[in-house]
């Protein structure tokens, strides 16, 4: 599969390419639905006729208008149906994603059915559940599905991953990141002792691959456009940071110090164009560039020589459970994630919390502001 996606909310352009065998699950059933009725099962918590605040648009939104279409409403709660559970949400990420989603960027499945209440990502606690969930009520989980910018979410079980009562929640908000950051460092098979060079380094994912590369010995170039005096990214795991608002070399020659002259074994990029296509070029024999985003609006070119002549390679990466939910055996790969990510000495970007009815302040600050930090909604 090849998936990438290029977006650039300060230009407006985007891409998007897809291979013909994009893999696909059902529809979710009628996630927005207002309840028929009480459960026979349903426990003493909710009552039929409660009402919840959701962040919903009505029509397709653009970055243009700051996403205007989004609108904070009162309406009843969804119904939990059958292999589904009501989660009672505690926060939700506002992520460069969920904007696509908004913006009808996604392929089917991925599209909003409106009334669509925004979201894709976020945690909470599983407040009552139909009878085949397996997971108790009162167990903290995240997901990735949709619905998150609400104060309940009806989710497939399935799609929950169950997270320790005390996992930190402005990671648990954001897990989909933490897994990203996994995979991609798995995917660019940099080993201890190697460079690894990250693009949009001032970015929640690519803090997190810092980090986590930082602990697995590699070592770390994290390309900003500012360097941020709030931001000490050489504590967050980079060893080098190159800023491209004040390029003293072109990059090419700054990786050459670097590496004494060997390139950079592996690259994790999101923002593309004439940098990425530099960094491509600096890449050591074998070496791979990773597409994960694609913040910038300019294409990138190369010559196939580029690559060719060193072997290296291009690939992407979509995240694991954009279209499939997690299988029983990723359950290791999850529970590794969730160790690696709980201590507080694993840190995550945070600029702040915004209440449902500071919804505004919190996509405004996300969209001019995405240096000052990831932002989240709280329930
Ligand atoms: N493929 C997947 O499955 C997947 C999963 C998760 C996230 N993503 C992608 O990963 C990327 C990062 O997501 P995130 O949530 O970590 O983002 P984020 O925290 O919101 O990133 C904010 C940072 O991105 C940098 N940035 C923004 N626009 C830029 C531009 N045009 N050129 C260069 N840098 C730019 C800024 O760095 P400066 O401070 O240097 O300006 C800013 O501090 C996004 O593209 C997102 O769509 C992809």
């Amino acid at each position: 599969m090849t998936v990438s996606f290029c977006q650039d909310c300060s230009t407006k352009q985007f891409l998007t390419l897809f291979s013909a065998s994009m893999p696909r699950h059902p529809m979710p059933p009628d996630r927005l639905t207002p309840r028929p009725g009480r459960l026979p099962e349903r426990g003493p918590i909710l009552d039929e006729d409660d009402m919840m605040k959701a962040i919903v648009f009505d029509r397709i939104g653009s970055p243009l208008d700051d996403f205007a279409v989004l609108h904070l409403r009162e309406q009843p709660l969804p119904f939990a149906g059958a292999g589904e559970a009501l989660i009672r949400m505690r926060s939700a990420s506002i992520n460069p994603g969920d904007f696509l989603f908004i913006q009808e960027l996604y392929p089917a499945p991925k599209r909003p059915q409106y009334p669509q209440i925004g979201g894709n990502h976020g945690t909470g606690i599983i407040a009552e559940a139909s009878p085949e969930v397996s997971l108790p009520p009162g167990t903290l989980v995240a997901f990735s599905y949709y619905n998150s910018w609400a104060e309940y979410a009806a989710v497939p079980a399935e799609w929950l991953i169950p997270l320790p009562a005390d996992y930190p929640i402005e990671k648990a908000a954001q897990f989909m990141n933490l897994i990203t950051a996994w995979d991609l460092l798995e995917q660019s098979g940099v080993e201890p002792g190697q460079w690894l060079a990250l693009t949009a380094g001032n970015s929640a994912v690519a803090t997190m691959v810092a980090q986590m590369a930082r602990r697995r010995g590699v070592r770390v170039a994290a390309i900003v456009r500012r360097i941020s005096a709030q931001r000490d990214l050489t504590g967050l795991g980079a060893e080098l940071v190159i800023e491209l608002s004040q390029p003293s070399k072109p990059i090419s020659e700054q990786i050459d110090a670097m590496t004494g002259g060997k390139g950079v074994n592996a690259v994790i990029d999101s923002v593309g164009g004439p940098l990425l296509a530099d960094l491509a070029r600096s890449l050591s024999p074998g070496g791979k560039a990773i597409i994960y985003g694609g913040f910038g609006a300019d294409p990138f070119a190369l010559h196939n020589f580029d690559l060719l002549m060193k072997g290296s390679a291009i690939s992407s990466y979509v995240y694991r459970y954009f279209f499939e939910p997690p299988k029983p055996q990723d359950r290791e790969t999850l529970q590794a994630i969730i160790a690696l990510t709980a201590p507080a000495d694993f840190k995550v970007l945070s600029a702040g919390a915004h209440d449902l009815d500071d919804f505004r302040t919190a996509i405004d600050e996300t969209l001019h502001r995405p240096e000052r930090g990831k932002r989240f909604l709280r329930m």
